[in-house]
């Protein structure tokens, strides 16, 4: 049986890559991860306040000022944020010389302005591609989903000039055109777009009264959302997809193939389960295709998605109104 696939011009063994997250920090976890059977790893994201601070600490001895955002003194521990950038890249090149899986690096951006030129050295570290991960939340009362998206594209053209190593995006859905914006994105030179991110909530606190965040790990009740959109924007878009977000067991890497993606990216479930899950998963997916006698994803991947279906409204609102109106 064949469970490889392909992901951003890579030949991985299998569908599962490990996405961003605390388990893909530091070479010891990530070789664990490997041996567990991840086909690709995804880097923790750097941020670009911490390689702009960087670069403003290395401009400041030379007398310039200091242009890092002010946020940035409520977000980080500015004793650790020094080392922060060259840990990464040394992150990079340790890890490649211990493992032979595509590492992936990433990149957590919101402009496209002093951070862009890092991505070389992301690059001559040794990273196989990059990940950007990229999210301006739409809340700016003063700019239109135009303005915003166009931060997207300033992003991904620059980082595209300098770097020769496949890009990817990690995309969320607050898009006022989501399948538009994906559309557009593929058509920019990505290898791949990565659906979705996903963010800490807020709730509140009644005691204390405060705001805390809330769900920082998914459910398997997650997936929907990148299922759908994975099966609306498969074979229509110029790149791979890659499916993020409430994948917690073997079944829900089926369905996202089924769906139409290239490979799915997990992380929730690693802090539920330990690595040793996804040498479960992939026993499900293999004991599943033998059932249903697929020798291959290929002879799967796409058959539920929108262009593929008999009934492509299923994924619209048409069916919701049918299930509202008979259940309720
Ligand atoms: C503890 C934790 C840390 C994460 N850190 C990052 C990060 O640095 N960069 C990023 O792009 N995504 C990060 N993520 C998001 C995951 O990569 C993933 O997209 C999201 O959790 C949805 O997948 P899941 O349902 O398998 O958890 C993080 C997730 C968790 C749970």
């Amino acid at each position: 049986m064949d469970i490889t696939t392909t992901y951003l011009g890579f030949k991985l063994s299998n569908p599962i890559i490990v996405g961003s997250c605390g388990y893909t920090y530091s070479v010891k976890d990530i070789k664990t991860l490997v041996d567990s059977g991840a086909s690709a790893i995804v880097l923790k994201s750097i941020f670009e306040e911490e390689i702009i601070w960087e670069m403003d600490s290395n401009l400041a001895q030379m007398q310039r000022p200091m242009t890092v955002y002010p946020e940035i003194y409520d977000f980080y521990d500015l004793e650790t944020i020094e080392d922060s950038v060259t840990k990464y890249l040394n992150l990079i090149s340790d890890v490649k010389k211990e493992v032979s899986v595509p590492i992936i690096a990433s990149v957590n951006c919101v402009s496209s302005h002093e951070w862009v030129p890092f991505a070389q050295r992301i690059e001559n570290a040794g990273a196989d591609a990059l990940e950007l991960n990229i999210f301006i939340m739409p809340s700016d009362l003063n700019k239109t989903s135009q303005e915003n998206e166009q931060t997207y594209f300033e992003i991904i053209n620059s980082v595209l000039a300098k770097v020769k190593i496949p890009v990817a995006v990690k995309l969320s859905y607050y898009f006022s055109n989501l399948a538009s914006m994906i559309k557009k994105i593929s058509e920019t030179g990505v290898k791949g777009i990565v659906l979705f991110n996903r963010f800490f909530e807020p709730d509140f606190d009644l005691e204390s009264l405060t705001v805390v965040p809330t769900n920082v790990l998914s459910s398997p009740s997650d997936l929907g959302k990148s299922l759908r959109w994975i099966a609306i924007m498969s074979e229509r878009v110029n790149c791979d997809l890659c499916a993020s977000t409430g994948v917690h067991d073997g079944k829900a890497v089926i369905k996202q193939i089924l769906a139409g993606a290239k490979a799915v990216q997990i992380a929730s479930i690693l802090y539920r389960k330990g690595p040793k899950v996804i040498s479960d998963m992939l026993d499900e997916i293999k004991n599943w295709m033998s059932e249903k006698e697929f020798n291959t994803l290929d002879e799967f991947r796409g058959r539920l998605s929108q262009s593929r279906s008999l009934n492509p409204a299923v994924y619209e609102r048409a069916q919701f109104m049918r299930y509202f109106s008979e259940k309720f």
